[in-house]
């Protein structure tokens, strides 16, 4: 059965029961109730009726005894009979014809004054009788009777508005959760529709604002159309990373295919083919140096190596100014670390040495020789800032938003011969961001570049400091 239809059938089903239990209950306590008045009535005005009887020496006169209640509502007509003590119908009035037979009214309770109250069908017609001693101190029975035709009228009615009232409102359910269920599955089927169109490979496919069932639904489809836009930007991201790698290691590919041809287009001397050699395998490394980026970033945007362990931040940027040293003596650059013993912060001390060697490697080639590069440390609760200053031109203010995407390059850096593929400050921040902290820009610093790292401390730290020149 299709949810429209399961929906509108429960929800008028439930509405239905609801409604027919509610209306029953409400029907029996009123018939109880209403009969309780007419046995109030009946055996007050039996007993002034058998009051007035059992002060008349004789027959009695019943149809004079009958009127005891001027008060009494009088247009339900009343019957009284009286019995001897063996069944004999000693009065009766008129329209009692005959008078039942004292032994179908049950046993009399001679000792309770007020009798007992009963339902007779007499002559077709319903009666309330109550069946009572006419008085402690004589034999005679009394039986006084009410015809209940007026409360059988007003529980007849009471039905009847009941029924119309149960009709409607169970009509009226079964609209709303038609209307009500239509509208859902009209949204439950865009939704469908949109996540088969996506499986399908139609990243444009969006739910819109097209649901309208309930605020629920609307919100499943706001929350889709996020997703596949998210999904969407996603896989734009991996298409342009994977064209950007592919063209990166087709240029030292194709130079290295050159410089091997030419060597081989006619026999050369032993030390020109050294050369070429060298030429080779110098492409080679810097091949081999982009494919290394290029895992470092896949790994740190997927798991970082353990995440949970602590390092000292003396050691960490200790070995990041080891493995820039190289670059910095080629260029005469003085590498200075200005940090405290006993910094620990969070993250393997392999990953964040790599994170600070491109920050250090960049602000190397980025400064004029003989000039300094310096690290220093700020702490604060529970994080630790670590700036990488350089003395250069610094980063210029068209390239301050991009260059932290893949493959980014100043326009200065993409123009000179300078090496590099811009992947060092995308892994850096990478690495950061992967053990909850940042790698940002500092746009406000004039002399130069400076890198601000932040990153979670570990552990309290040893306020000495000391300031010693590497490298
Ligand atoms: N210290 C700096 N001073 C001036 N410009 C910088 C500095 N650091 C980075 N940049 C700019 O940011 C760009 C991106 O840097 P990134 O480290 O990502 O790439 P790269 O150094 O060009 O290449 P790679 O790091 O992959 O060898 C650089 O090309 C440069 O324009
Ligand atoms: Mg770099």
């Amino acid at each position: 059965m299709r949810l429209k239809h399961r929906l509108s059938l429960s929800l008028t089903l439930v509405a239905a029961s609801v409604l027919g239990v509610s209306f029953a209950t409400a029907y029996f306590v009123v018939a109880r109730e209403e009969t309780r008045h007419l046995d109030e009535l009946v055996r007050a005005e039996a007993k002034a009726t058998a009051l007035v009887l059992s002060k008349t020496p004789g027959r009695p006169s019943v149809e004079e005894a009958r009127i005891a209640d001027p008060e009494r509502p009088r247009r339900v007509p009343r019957h009284v009979a009286v019995y001897s003590v063996d069944g004999e119908v000693l009065a009766a009035t008129k329209r009692l014809t005959p008078p039942p037979p004292l032994a179908a009214l049950g046993d009399v309770d001679y000792g309770d004054p007020d009798g007992v109250t009963q339902t007779l069908t007499l002559g077709g017609q319903q009666l309330r009788v109550v069946v009572m001693p006419l008085a402690t101190d004589r034999p005679e029975v009394m039986l006084y009777a009410v015809s209940q035709s007026t409360v059988d009228e007003d529980l007849s009615y009471l039905l009847q508005v009941f029924s119309l009232l149960f009709l409607a409102a169970t009509t009226l359910t079964a609209v709303l959760a038609r209307w009500l269920g239509t509208r859902l599955a009209a949204d439950v089927d865009a939704i469908a529709r949109v996540a088969r169109d996506v499986t399908e490979g139609q990243l444009a496919a969006r739910v819109g604002g097209s649901l309208r069932g309930s605020a629920e639904t609307a919100s499943l489809g706001r929350d889709l159309d996020h997703m596949i836009t998210e999904l969407d930007r996603l896989i734009s991201i991996q298409r342009t990373f994977v064209s950007h790698a592919a063209h990166e290691l087709r240029s030292p590919l194709a130079t290295l295919r050159g410089e091997l041809q030419l060597a081989l287009r006619r026999p050369r001397k032993a030390e020109e083919y050294k050369q070429s050699i060298e030429e080779a395998l110098a492409e080679t490394e810097a091949l081999i140096a982009l494919a290394e980026d290029l895992l470092a970033l896949a790994r740190a945007q997927r798991s970082p190596t353990a995440l949970d362990e602590s390092s000292d931040l003396g050691d960490v940027l200790g070995d990041a100014v080891k493995m820039a040293r190289g670059l910095a003596a080629a260029r005469e650059i003085e590498l200075v670390v200005e940090v405290g013993a006993g910094v620990t912060v969070r993250g393997a001390r392999s990953d964040l040495a790599r994170l600070f060697r491109n920050l250090v490697d960049n602000a190397v080639m980025h400064s004029p020789a003989g000039e300094r590069v310096e690290l220093s440390v700020v702490e604060a609760p529970g994080r630790v800032k670590v700036s990488v200053v350089d003395r250069g031109a610094g980063v210029a203010r068209e390239d301050a938003d991009e260059v932290f995407s893949t493959f980014y390059r100043g326009a200065r850096d993409r123009s000179s011969e300078a090496p590099g593929a811009g992947l060092g400050l995308p892994i850096a921040r990478e690495i950061a961001r992967a053990h909850g902290g940042e790698v940002t820009l500092d746009r406000e610093w004039a002399t130069g570049a400076r890198f601000v790292v932040e990153l979670e401390r570990r552990s309290a730290t040893t306020p000495d400091s000391e300031r010693e020149p590497v490298g």
